[in-house]
């Protein structure tokens, strides 16, 4: 299938203002968002870099409408989000699928957990499953499938409802590194293709930070907040290969400073 313009979803913008949240716990509070102001354009692929516990999930979740912010706000294509939309897709670090379910059935379960007919569905599950390699595979159970097999079932699922909004919590940190090149392979294509839907992508790596987005928001621990937002200097359709150029390894070695930044290293330990 190809995901075409006809079919791309209309983006949606973001707004995030002055975000907090702070979790209680028996230990005392701890500040997880220190203040997080972002504006994110229809369509843009970001990806949020920084060290752990810099609240990149906590951010995530808050979008997601699953993780209330305790004060501030976002919104999404204007409204406030309160609770889970059904425009916004997820991609966790596990692809946590129903065991006794098959491909297809996990694909469709959103629309059947929604009230959905299935039937209407289904094709464009097929389809999907079909465009990230998996024709053949729609019958078999998760115990049947690879770890990469498995996160694209994920990713068809989060895809399913023809989301404006696909947001992914490193959904590739678990795999080996040749599935993980595949799986960015396969995202840099959905991307040539619907250039439409609105991603945002955690993630530690900078390489895949690098590769697959249009701007790279870097978050720092202590306070958790926006260190660096920084756009990304290559268009799109974008190949793999763009990691062999000199631009590719500038614009990594930025990155990775602005992390050694984040995580407050001196200049002296950077170069250690
Ligand atoms: N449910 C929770 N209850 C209490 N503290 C929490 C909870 N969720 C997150 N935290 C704390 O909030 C901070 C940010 O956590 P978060 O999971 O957002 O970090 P992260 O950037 O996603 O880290 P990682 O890269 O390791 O996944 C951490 O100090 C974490 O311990
Ligand atoms: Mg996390």
């Amino acid at each position: 299938m190809t995901l075409s313009p006809a079919e791309a979803a209309t983006g949606a913008d973001i707004t995030i203002s002055h975000v907090r949240k702070t979790f209680e716990t028996p230990r005392g509070p701890i500040e997880a968002l220190a203040g997080i102001d972002l504006d994110i354009a229809p369509g843009e692929f970001v990806s949020i870099l920084g060290p752990s516990g810099c609240g990149k999930s906590t951010l995530l979740m808050a979008l997601a409408g699953l993780e209330p912010a305790t004060s501030g706000h976002i919104r999404i294509s204007g409204a406030p989000v309160l609770s889970p939309r059904r425009k916004t897709g997820i991609v966790f670090q596990e692809p946590t699928l129903l065991s006794w379910k098959t491909a297809l059935q996990n694909v469709l379960y959103p629309a059947e957990i929604a009230g959905q007919r299935k039937a209407d569905h289904a094709p464009r599950a097929r389809a999907l499953l079909d465009r990230v390699g998996l024709a053949g595979f729609e019958d078999q159970r998760p115990r049947g499938l690879s770890g990469g097999m498995k996160q694209r079932v994920a990713l068809c699922r989060a895809l399913v409802q023809d989301p404006d909004l696909l947001l992914m919590d490193e959904p590739f940190s678990a795999l080996d590194a040749i599935t993980r090149d595949e799986m960015a392979e396969l995202m840099l294509d959905l991307w040539s293709e619907n250039s439409g839907r609105t991603a945002i992508f955690v993630t530690h790596s900078i390489h895949e930070a690098a590769l697959l987005s249009d701007r790279v928001i870097v978050m720092r621990r202590r306070p958790c907040d926006v260190l660096a937002d920084v756009p990304v200097p290559f268009g799109r359709p974008r190949r793999m290969d763009v990691v062999d150029t000199p631009e590719f390894t500038a614009f990594s070695s930025h990155l990775r400073g602005l992390i050694a930044e984040a995580m407050g290293k001196t200049e002296a330990q950077r170069h250690v």
